[in-house]
């Protein structure tokens, strides 16, 4: 094998790793998070939306929080955390497998809490993600 192939390779080992795109799409495309405090355009119907209003967008729905502040703390925190490089509402990130999501919601991140399997079933966290998937696929086409 050429030393390039053995690169790309690597590159592709990498990227599996973290599940499909989530380790590529960073360095290779720009998107803008002001767009994260618009309503969504397109309500997909899918299994998974309620699940997803219910447990994660209190803290992660596109729109400003209660409290008067531009953007839910979810949604603050990770636009933040990639300064334009990704958007900070999960309903518009199509990079999130349900493996990728599993990890963060059994564990929790920062003051995200953790959530058990009697809160949270794997199947739930499946849907979640599938919904994520759709979301995303539904309104990055019209943005
Ligand atoms: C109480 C608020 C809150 C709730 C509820 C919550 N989250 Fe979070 N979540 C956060 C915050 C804040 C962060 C950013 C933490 C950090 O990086 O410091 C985060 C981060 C994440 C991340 C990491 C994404 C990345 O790229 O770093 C994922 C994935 C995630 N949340 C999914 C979910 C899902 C799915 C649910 C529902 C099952 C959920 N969260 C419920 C507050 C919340």
């Amino acid at each position: 094998m050429t030393r390039t192939g053995i690169a790309a390779c690597i590159a592709t080992l990498g990227a599996a790793a973290f599940g499909t795109s989530f380790a590529q799409d960073a360095s290779t495309s720009s998107v803008p998070d002001v767009a994260d405090t618009k309503p969504l355009p397109v309500e997909v119907d899918h299994p998974g939306r309620e699940l997803f209003e219910r447990n994660c967008a209190p803290c992660h729905a596109p729109g400003p929080g209660d409290d008067g502040a531009p953007m839910l703390p979810g949604t603050a925190a990770l636009a933040a955390k990639y300064q334009g490089q990704r958007y900070g509402a999960l309903e518009l990130r199509g990079d999130l497998d349900a493996n990728v999501l599993r990890y963060f919601v059994r564990n929790g991140i920062g003051a995200m809490p953790m959530f058990r399997k009697v809160e949270l079933s794997d199947a739930d966290i499946d849907l979640i993600a599938a919904y994520l998937e759709a979301s995303a696929e539904a309104n990055l086409s019209r943005r």
